[in-house]
């Protein structure tokens, strides 16, 4: 069947994609270049669809989500691809779709930002009954990234992100929140803040989608295909190149942010996909970083109390394998307040202790390893010499959280 890939009212390319596997077969005409995703690559020939078709399918939810094959049971639909279909491609992350050619349609009256859609789909996926002969499949949750399960719902007319957490310890929720209340704290970059709430027990989070009718993330997995990196560039270096070529402005502000925060939270799942920038998709101007997301990750979240040992280094993404060293990319820490964090500790355990997934020896360990985490980083900070107080070195100084 042919559709129009769109970039919200403006045609991009014409294509042929399969009724069933919903691949891409071919390039049928190409309407606007400039307006391609950024990082996809397409020649004059049209045959050159590897590209596109890796962009296209990495809009379907992840063969890794958790409860997926279940839920497509349900769903009757044999694989995640073909629910793209079923939502024309539409997402509430960004404006691109696929207008039946045969059939046209308007975005405005069929784009998940100013219409409502079905919960079906979020239903399915976070395991709830449904009827299943009569299921709705025009949903954003056919679009949506990540591992986790998850779904959108309009919120008091806003539109929000709510998101579960992995077993045992369904901490990712609680750790979004406390990821939340240190960056509030450090009042430094913009970021995703998040919400706790409860279902049967459970701990969901919650967060206001940061992309509007105007405006489009890109994650960094994209930035990166913009150029080849050299052999000699590090990822860090390739990452802000790609990012200083397309005029994406502030962004080793918010990367080094990024590198101190997940320090902190000791974040091991930062991978290309959990972080990106922003740019308006009228004028294809870059508006900065995206504000940070996605830090559920982190504090030992899958973990028993005895293995958490703030001190002991832990494995980090994307440009280096553990934080020790990818800190060191952040560079001057000397943005940090770290007045600002005494008593994380505490607020930490008022979020944490809300939870009958964690206990009081968890609770304890883990409010104490971002208490150390935070000590680390200034400890590492005084080494850069960038506080001198009255010539007193960081072991002499009482280090008060
Ligand atoms: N507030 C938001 N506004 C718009 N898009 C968002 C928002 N939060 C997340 N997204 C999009 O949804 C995707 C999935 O969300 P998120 O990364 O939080 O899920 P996850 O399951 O924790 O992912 P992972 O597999 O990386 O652990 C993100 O990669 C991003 O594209
Ligand atoms: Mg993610």
């Amino acid at each position: 069947m042919i559709y129009t890939l769109m970039s919200k009212n403006t045609p991009v390319l014409d294509l042929e994609i399969h009724g069933e596997t919903a691949s891409i077969l071919k390039i049928v005409e190409i309407h606007n270049k400039k307006h391609l995703p950024v990082g996809v690559r397409i020649s004059e020939k049209k045959t050159d669809i590897s590209s596109l078709n890796k962009w296209w399918q990495g809009r379907s939810i992840p063969a890794s989500r958790y409860g997926i094959r279940d839920a497509l049971e349900i769903m009757q639909v044999p694989y995640t691809e073909q629910l793209l279909l079923k939502c024309f491609g539409l997402s509430l992350s960004d404006q691109y779709w696929i207008n039946p050619k045969s059939n046209p349609m308007e975005w405005n009256k069929v784009n998940f930002f100013e219409n409502t859609f079905s919960d079906d789909v979020g239903n399915v996926l976070f395991g709830q009954e449904v009827q299943s002969e009569d299921l709705d499949l025009m949903s954003p949750d056919n679009t949506s990234d990540g591992w986790l399960k998850k779904k959108w719902k309009i919120i008091d007319g806003k539109l929000c992100l709510i998101k579960a957490g992995s077993n045992p310890f369904n901490q990712e929720p609680l750790n979004e929140v406390v990821a939340s209340a240190i960056q509030r704290r450090l009042k430094k970059e913009p970021y995703t803040s998040y919400a706790l709430v409860w279902e049967n027990n459970y701990p969901y989070s919650v967060c206001e989608n940061f992309i509007n009718t105007d405006t489009e993330l890109v994650s960094a997995w994209n930035i990166c295909q913009t150029e080849k990196k050299p052999n000699h560039v590090s990822p860090y270096n390739h990452y802000l190149s790609c990012c200083e070529h397309l005029g994406i402005p502030n962004i080793k502000e918010s990367i080094d942010y990024m590198l101190a925060v997940d320090f902190i939270i000791a974040n091991s799942d930062r991978h290309y996909s959990n972080f990106g920038a922003v740019r308006d998709v009228n004028t294809l101007e870059w508006t900065g970083a995206a504000p940070l997301f996605d830090c559920g990750t982190s504090m030992w979240h899958d973990q028993l109390v005895q293995n958490i040992k703030p001190h002991k280094d832990v494995p980090s993404k994307p440009f280096k394998s553990y934080h020790s060293e990818q800190i060191k990319l952040a560079g001057s820490l000397e943005w940090i307040d770290f007045s600002a964090l005494h008593g994380i500790d505490e607020e930490c355990k008022e979020i944490l202790k809300a939870s009958a997934y964690i206990d009081t020896a968890r609770c304890d360990a883990l409010c104490y390893g971002i208490r150390k985490r935070i000590e680390l980083l200034q400890s590492l900070m005084m080494k850069q010499g960038v506080i001198n107080v009255n010539g007193k070195t960081h072991q002499e100084m009482n280090l008060k959280m």
